[in-house]
């Protein structure tokens, strides 16, 4: 608009700007939440709209009339419970790191709740208990703090995501899936209780043996069953050491092969407890994800040997599984072994 002559904006487009803005924004919200407590941590801006119309994806624009900035679970309740005890309810959708691909998180002209405010700046967020093997990790937390919180006790979850700046009520909410779910099954199989707020606004604990139905339905339920404000996640000993191995195949056949037969190891035989994790991808020469030349993993003289081979069996992409082994001090020769046998 800067380089338009001042006299071209009329008195009219001037009101027609306005109630666009306004019709965009908290006219479709009751008036009465504004007098509330809740309704000062509740903005329309322009900015604050666009933070959270689109997502990862950059795949959909969806712009909800506000977002809320709460600073506590009950301030979420509050919201919930304001709406749905309200004559003209309205949609609300919780959003952590913002990581879906296709709107998931967002709330076409409703209210998006940022949940990662809640934890901003607070160490209370996290707390790990070393003597009952679990953490009690707040919804909006981002999964790579929660390694280094558990890490600095040498306890780790048993099941990841293998990008670990996402919430963990957001990955709770669609599966969490990495190398350690063929072993473990997704996080959301790896889960001892969480707290949930309900869409009648009530705060409730819930685990597999109480309000199980909810538990069931909070877990993978892409936030339509509740809120995630907390979960209680299992603990393991870290690893003493691990050997981080990388197979590579120009076969898909024993690419597969090989992928399925490491998987289905009996659980009890011995060397299934060392095998910690396992992935099967495509490995690129060129391109942004999944290319060679963008892993630190390889060194130079690893490099020119795939480059070799694609060129060789005319490949434009090479298979990999990556493997983790874990092993202490005492059982190294085994597991020379045991990676003998993996090839
Ligand atoms: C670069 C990248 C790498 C990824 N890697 C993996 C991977 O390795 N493994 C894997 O499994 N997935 C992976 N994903 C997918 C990711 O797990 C999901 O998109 C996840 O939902 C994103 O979490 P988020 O915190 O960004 O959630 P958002 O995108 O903000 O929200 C996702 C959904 O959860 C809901 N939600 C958010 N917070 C809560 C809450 N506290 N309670 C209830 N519902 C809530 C939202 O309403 C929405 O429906 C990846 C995505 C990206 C972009
Ligand atoms: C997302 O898409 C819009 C158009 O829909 C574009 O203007 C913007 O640059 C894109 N953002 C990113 C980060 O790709
Ligand atoms: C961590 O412990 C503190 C003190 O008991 C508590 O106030 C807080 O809610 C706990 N956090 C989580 C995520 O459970």
């Amino acid at each position: 608009m800067a380089y338009l002559p001042r006299t071209r904006l009329s008195t009219t487009s001037f009101i027609s700007l306005f109630i666009t803005t306004l019709l965009t924004s908290t006219l479709s919200l009751p008036e009465e939440l504004f007098s509330l407590e809740i309704g000062t941590k509740i903005r329309s801006d322009k900015q604050s709209l666009m933070l959270v119309a689109s997502d990862f994806g950059n795949l959909t624009k969806s712009t909800p009339a506000a977002v809320f900035y709460p600073s506590s679970s009950h301030d979420i309740a509050g919201l919930i419970h304001f709406s749905y005890t309200h004559s003209t309810p309205f949609f609300i959708s919780p959003r952590g790191h913002g990581h879906s691909i296709n709107g998931q998180a967002s709330c076409s002209n409703g209210v998006v709740i940022h949940m990662e405010l809640l934890g901003q700046g607070r160490a209370d967020r996290i707390n790990v208990s070393v003597a009952n093997r679990y953490m009690d990790v707040a919804g909006e937390q981002l999964w790579i703090d929660v390694l280094s919180a558990s890490h600095a006790h040498r306890l780790r979850a048993n099941s990841w995501t293998d990008y670990l700046h996402l919430t963990v009520g957001g990955t709770l909410s669609v599966g969490g899936i990495s190398g350690q779910t063929f072993q473990h099954g997704p996080q959301i199989s790896n889960v001892l209780e969480l707290d949930v707020i309900t869409g009648t606004g009530q705060q409730v604990t819930c685990s597999k043996t109480h309000n199980q139905d909810l538990f069931n339905a909070v877990l993978g339920g892409l936030g339509q069953f509740g809120i995630i404000t907390r979960a209680r996640i299992p603990l393991s000993p870290t690893p003493e050491k691990v050997k981080w191995i990388w197979l590579i195949y120009t076969n898909i056949v024993a690419f597969t092969r090989d992928q399925e037969s490491l998987i289905s190891i009996d659980e009890n035989e011995r060397h299934f407890g060392f095998l910690k994790y396992l992935e099967g991808s495509l490995l690129m020469e060129q391109g942004i994800i999944g290319s060679w030349r963008s892993s630190s993993f390889f060194s130079k003289n690893d490099m020119q040997r795939m480059a070799q081979l694609t060129a060789k069996h005319r490949l434009t992409a090479l298979y990999y599984l990556e493997v983790v082994v874990a092993y202490d001090e005492n059982i190294v020769a085994e597991v020379d072994q045991v990676i003998l046998l993996f090839h």
